[in-house]
């Protein structure tokens, strides 16, 4: 056997079927391998004219086939997955091999494989993947963590077959070990917060009185502006669809109880753990799990009285647009919650995480895909902000929207229409804008029953007030 296939990919599922044909159509020779031989014999008979294809019925054959240092990419089910197929490569491997994990792994999974293989000599590479099976195919946003070194031998490729914005590729060495993974996953969480701030849009709307198609015209519009975005585009596409056996919105027949793989969880998960307040977020993961305690749900139908989930607009038109601009203040607010968080692990592992750079390569490819990413990359690539929310055009965008914004939660609530992101995201915009905090008063409870101490404004130092004698 020759061994010159440029790369290799393992896991041969929709995503790595996908990525090896990319790889293929950009004029790449790819080894596929998959551990149950008839996937891999399904994809050469399906795709294998397409390209230049090595399919191995073994890891050993595999492995030969590729040139050095080889280049592996592993696309296969996160966590057992991943290591078993690491595992059964590494006897085959030798020194200055480069391993990509493109698979969802948790970004402390990755830094513990990295570790390890870089102790055998071996690059590792941690690589966040979106934009689902077309975008593995058509130019996904690829998000690599590994080392720098490495990165000069896999790094073309990526950014090969990434997708592409104004002919930058939306691919970008982002940080070492588990860097490219920690990026994926608030990708994720910020792409959680975008979808339930839309849920929120349809449902106001809904309550109003508006029909399914007229909320879908709104989506529409707003996609020609500031709000142009994927799941935007997406939104009006759903609300279009008609169900076959009822006639009806299908929007209407879909259980309205929304699952989860996990991603949008470990990204509150760690922003707990590092300090870091992306309340957008953890209100959108925990509104898909109220809409699945159903029995929760039955019960609180039952017992609890309240405003009808329904009201009249005075002003269609107005509501619209006031729902357009809640929207939009909502988005900003989470995305800077989720840069907030990637600046605040990137200093706590020393990843050295460029935010411009990770705004660069979300403008395509990606779940998360918008508009306002560009606007978000040229912030940041004007200078140091301390939050996105500070940056000028920013700022003064969400000074806009305030009135409308403000009027959309005042509805809602006295509606009886759950709107937690948007709520969250208001939260935030005022508390990080007060002159002071009810926190002083917390501080005071604190030191009254633990004596945990308080600091104050006029003086230096840490206090603690003898309460019941000085009352
Ligand atoms: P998947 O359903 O997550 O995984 C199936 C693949 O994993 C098969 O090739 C399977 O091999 C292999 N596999 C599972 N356990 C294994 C083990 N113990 N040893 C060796 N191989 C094992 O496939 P996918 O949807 O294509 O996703 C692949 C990866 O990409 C996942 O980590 C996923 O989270 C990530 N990802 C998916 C998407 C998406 O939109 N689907 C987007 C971005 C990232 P067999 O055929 O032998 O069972
Ligand atoms: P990508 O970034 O390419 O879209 P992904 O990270 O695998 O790929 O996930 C795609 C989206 O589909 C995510 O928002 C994911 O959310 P979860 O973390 O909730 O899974 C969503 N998704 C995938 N499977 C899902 C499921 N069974 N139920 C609900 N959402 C799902």
């Amino acid at each position: 056997m020759t061994s010159s296939a440029h790369v290799g990919v393992v896991g041969l599922a929709v995503m790595g079927r996908n990525l090896a044909r990319n790889f293929a159509n950009n004029g790449y020779t790819v080894a596929v391998y998959n551990r149950t031989q008839a996937r891999t014999d399904d994809m050469i008979a399906a795709h294998g004219s397409e390209g230049a294809f090595v399919p191995a019925t073994s890891v050993e054959e595999f492995v030969a086939s590729l040139e050095r240092p080889r280049r592996i990419v592993i696309m296969v089910q996160a966590g057992a997955g991943t290591d078993a197929t690491i595992e059964s490569l590494l006897p085959h491997l030798e020194e200055g091999d480069i391993v990509v994990d493109g698979g969802n792994a948790h970004y402390e999974d990755t830094r513990r494989r990295e570790e390890a293989l870089r102790e055998k000599g071996l690059h590792f590479f941690g690589v966040g993947i979106s934009g689902g099976e077309e975008g593995a195919l058509n130019g996904p946003s690829i998000m690599p963590g590994g080392s720098k070194e490495g990165y000069e031998a896999i790094g073309p490729l990526l950014e090969t077959i990434a997708a592409d914005y104004d002919g930058t590729p939306c691919c970008t060495y982002i940080g070492p070990d588990g860097a490219g993974h920690f990026v994926k996953m608030v990708h994720n969480g910020i792409e959680y917060a975008d979808m339930e701030f839309i849920a929120e849009a349809y449902d106001v709307l809904r309550s109003a009185g508006l029909t399914v198609p007229e909320i879908s015209d709104a989506f529409r519009e707003w996609n020609t502006g500031d709000l142009d975005s994927y799941l935007i585009e997406i939104t009006s596409e759903v609300l279009d669809q008609t169900d076959a056996a009822t006639g009806k919105a299908l929007v209407d027949v879909i259980a309205d109880s929304a699952g989860q793989k996990g991603t949008g969880r470990w990204t509150v998960q760690i922003a707990l753990e590092l300090g870091v307040p992306v309340n957008t977020i953890a209100e959108s993961v925990f509104a898909r799990s109220v809409s699945g305690h159903l029995d929760l749900r039955a019960a609180g139908r039952e017992h609890l009285s309240g405003p009808a989930h329904s009201f009249t607009p005075e002003d269609k038109a107005a509501l619209i647009e006031d729902v357009r601009q809640a929207l939009w203040s909502a988005k900003v607010v989470a995305y800077a919650q989720g840069l907030h968080l990637i600046r605040s692990a990137s200093e706590q592992y020393g990843w050295d995480i460029d935010v411009a750079g990770v705004a660069t390569i979300w403008r395509a490819g990606c779940i998360i895909r918008a508009r306002l990413l560009e606007r978000i990359r040229s912030e940041y690539a004007a200078g140091q902000l301390p939050t996105l929310l500070a940056a000028p055009s920013i700022a003064a965008g969400l000074a806009d929207a305030s009135d409308g914004t403000r009027r959309v939660l005042a509805t809602a609530f006295g509606a009886g229409v759950p709107v937690p992101g948007f709520a969250a995201a208001v939260s935030y915009y005022d508390a990080v804008r007060a002159e002071r905090l009810p926190a002083a008063l917390i501080q005071g409870q604190r030191d009254f029953f633990g004596a945990h101490t308080y600091q104050r404004v006029d003086t230096e130092g840490t206090f603690h007030t003898e309460w019941s004698a000085d009352r």
